[in-house]
């Protein structure tokens, strides 16, 4: 069955990870070996368009006006591919994504990039999947989009063996809660190992590999209660401490992989330098990439970014807030 257009167009934020998913229980089914919490990010918006063509003879992937490489064609081939099989369609798609993101923001996501995608080519292809089913099929393409279908807060749950109808589940909608994420972005290159082999090689190679899997479950739980009670300093602690974990346990790795720069430590020192010394209400985390995102209040928002403005090293700050979840455009 396919929609009587064929095609559609959908729109997703970006996320961040306040528990940080870091490691596959399973890698041809993409499930994640430890639980992650996420906020969804507005304004770190992709836009996509798919359109299924029986003239086409193969998908085609462009993205911010350039045609995408070989690799990462074949991500959107796969997905595309599944929601095929599901259709009972053999058409290729013709996608086109735009990352509406400040200019070189140098934050490029596949987490707004892959819902978009998936919540697109599900309704191109006329598919009557409820939003579960769309985070599942997001997760198999990239983990971390499984989150992006959801607004506010939102958990994708550790992965069983076999579990291919995995989803990240929403916990609080974006009106919980009036937090903000300062981004201090300190890189405009794109990072040199991406969060896949980043991962699968801590995984591989990291003595603290097991070590962290272990202690991730007790970490999502802070941070799950410190959300559910708006607690920030609780909260904050538990997503430092994730943050931190998740990059000594890649640093491990033999050969280490190291994500930060400079800036990002000297990002790192301002801020705690600034709780401390005059009890700066913020806390910092750091994806698979050089740039440091800081969690505080409405009420904190100028003075973190001023703070982070000032950081060596840093090129720009962008204030974030609680984004809402996928949705056709
Ligand atoms: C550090 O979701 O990009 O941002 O599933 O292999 O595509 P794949 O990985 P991805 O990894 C994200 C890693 C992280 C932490 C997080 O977002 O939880």
């Amino acid at each position: 069955m396919k929609g009587s257009s064929g095609e559609a167009r959908a729109e997703a934020f970006a996320n961040i990870a306040l528990a940080k998913y870091w490691g596959k229980a399973d890698v041809p089914l993409n499930l994640p070996a430890v639980p992650s919490i996420s906020i969804t990010l507005d304004p770190l918006r992709t836009e996509t368009h798919v359109r299924f063509d029986p003239d086409l003879e193969r998908d085609g992937f462009e993205l911010d006006q350039v045609s995408a490489e070989e690799g990462e064609r074949r991500r959107v081939e796969a997905l595309l591919d599944q929601v095929r099989a599901e259709a009972g369609m053999t058409e290729r798609a013709r996608v086109v994504s735009r990352n509406h993101f400040p200019t070189a923001a140098g934050l490029a996501s596949s987490a707004s990039g892959f819902a978009a995608l998936a919540a697109a080519a599900r309704a191109a292809a006329g598919l009557d999947w409820d939003t579960k089913r769309i985070s599942s099929l997001a997760r198999q393409a990239s983990a971390s989009a499984a989150r992006s279908v959801f607004g506010g807060f939102v958990e994708l749950p550790a992965g069983e063996p076999g579990d291919a109808d995995l989803a990240a589940r929403p916990l609080f909608a974006e009106q919980h809660w009036d937090l903000c994420v300062v981004v201090a972005v300190t890189a405009e290159a794109r990072k040199p190992v991406g969060s896949t082999r980043g991962m699968n090689h801590t995984r591989n190679t990291s003595p603290y590999y097991r070590p962290w899997v272990d202690a991730a479950p007790a970490l999502a739980e802070r941070v799950r209660a410190g959300v559910a009670h708006r607690d920030l300093p609780s909260l904050g602690a538990a997503m430092e401490q994730s943050t931190l974990a998740m990059h000594a346990c890649a640093m491990a790795a033999d050969p280490g992989i190291l994500y930060w720069q400079p800036a990002t430590l000297s990002a790192i020192h301002a801020l705690r330098a600034a709780r401390e010394q005059d009890g700066l209400q913020a806390w910092l985390t750091v994806d698979a990439g050089p740039h440091v995102k800081a969690l505080c209040a409405e009420s904190d928002v100028d003075h973190v970014k001023t703070l982070l403005d000032g950081t060596e090293g840093v090129l720009r700050t962008l204030v974030c807030r609680p984004g809402s979840g996928v949705k056709l455009v």
